[in-house]
């Protein structure tokens, strides 16, 4: 038997539960929800099925040492103590990085010098060179945490973060990030056998990430990782990992799954993302449709299902749209009109959306999308008497 480590995975705040139960189903053991991850134990094969298939993880780290520590000179040794030598050469490129809450330190910069000196010393000593330092591109990543009274220190699994699954097309816009979308799908219990609406689809984060969870496609598939590179790396492991994986895909499941923008141009580049994602055969035969069209006149793909979307908010909106608040509530009269039975699940960061859209939401959490502070409103769509907004109720038949 394998030894038994441990590792801590991270993801946005708000989807520590949702985590835990991927890791759980990729046979990790020890799982416990913490804020901003979560710790779990394991081989180090069980972190690596972890990178490859977990959806809401953004990165995974491996614990390497951890230890009561007062002030640098502590810190130096704990750090110094480590067998590096035994986990990268001198040749790599190495980056460390430093979090910190309640630390005694005075600063957080010398701490974090404090431990990278430390680590390159002990591969100068051990391994006769030093390996230089790259903050952009590093083969190598450490990452120290320190609380009031401990420092843990960590090697990272990932290498870029877990919510590029290397299949986007840098438009340097602003999508959602791939593992709070993947988490929302999760949080409104999403499965494949529901249908879904993103009505207002952007670059199609959403609906991508539903198809390949439908299609049994791990998000890792298509990307490289940091523990390619560490001595550890057990390659016979990992590649009987991505057999089984492409194995498992099933390009034919049932599924009906609809995105739409007002926007053209993000709906073609939606496309090329679905294409470059290897959902070619789903946009071919229709279960996965992407198209052109204003969220204030869509017309439900099915008798009941499930929108999950995330709207502009504040500010942001589309030349062809209304403003913000006019919009959504043009949108929950449409909701209202053609969509009774539907449960609508909306991500924004402003907290006035239900009374926008003049509906009472039946659930509502938290949600960070990156720093910024979101709810998630959940809406059960019921017939409404349509009234065309500035019509006075006793208009109404
Ligand atoms: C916050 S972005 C969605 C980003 C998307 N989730 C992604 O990951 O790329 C909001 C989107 O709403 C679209 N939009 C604005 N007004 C709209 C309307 N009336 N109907 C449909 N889409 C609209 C914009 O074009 C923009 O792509």
């Amino acid at each position: 038997m394998s030894p038994t480590e441990s590792f801590f995975a991270i993801c946005p705040r708000g989807l520590e539960a949702a985590l835990a139960g991927e890791l759980a189903a990729v046979g990790a053991a020890a799982v416990r929800a913490e804020s901003g991850g979560v710790a779990f134990a394991g081989e180090l094969r069980t972190a690596y099925a972890a990178n490859l298939h977990s959806r809401i993880a953004s990165r995974v780290l491996w614990q390497i040492a951890q230890a009561a520590y007062r002030d640098e000179k502590s810190l130096y040794a704990l750090a110094a103590d480590v067998s590096w030598e035994r986990h990268f050469s001198p040749r790599q490129t190495l980056r460390v990085d430093l979090n910190a809450s309640r630390s005694p330190l005075a600063s957080l910069e010398f701490a974090t010098l404090t431990v990278k000196d430390a680590i390159v010393d002990r591969l100068r000593a051990k391994a006769g060179a030093r390996p230089s330092i790259d903050r952009a591109r590093p083969d190598v990543r450490v990452f120290v945490y320190l609380d009031a009274t401990t420092a843990t220190l960590y090697l990272d699994l990932s290498g870029e973060p877990l919510f590029k699954r290397g299949w986007r097309e840098d438009k340097g816009e602003a999508p959602l990030k791939e593992n709070l979308a993947a988490g929302l799908l999760a949080a409104a219990g999403w499965t494949p056998a529901l249908p879904l609406l993103d009505p207002f689809c952007g670059s199609g984060t959403i609906v991508i990430e539903a198809a390949s969870i439908a299609a049994r496609r791990a998000p890792g598939l298509q990307r490289r990782f940091a523990f390619e590179k560490l001595q550890s790396f057990d390659a016979a492991a990992w590649r009987a990992l991505r057999e089984q994986a492409r194995a498992a895909i099933d390009d034919r499941a049932a599924a009906l799954i609809a995105g739409s923008d007002i926007s053209t141009r993000v709906v073609e580049t939606a496309r090329r993302n679905a294409g470059l994602a290897g959902l070619d055969a789903w946009l071919a035969d229709g279960r996965l449709r992407l198209a052109a069209a204003d969220a204030r006149r869509i017309e439900p793909p099915a008798p009941v299902g499930l929108i999950v979307t995330n709207p502009p908010y504040g500010e942001q909106s589309h030349p062809k749209s209304a403003p913000v608040p006019k919009m959504m509530g043009e949108v929950a009269d449409r909701l209202k009109q053609s969509f009774a039975g539907w449960t609508a699940w909306i991500l924004t960061a402003d907290r006035g959306l239900p009374r926008q859209m003049r509906l009472q939401e039946t659930r509502k959490t938290v949600l960070f999308n990156g720093p910024l502070e979101c709810r998630f409103f959940r809406f059960e769509v019921v017939a409404g008497a349509y009234r065309p907004r500035g019509h006075s109720a006793a208009a109404t038949p």
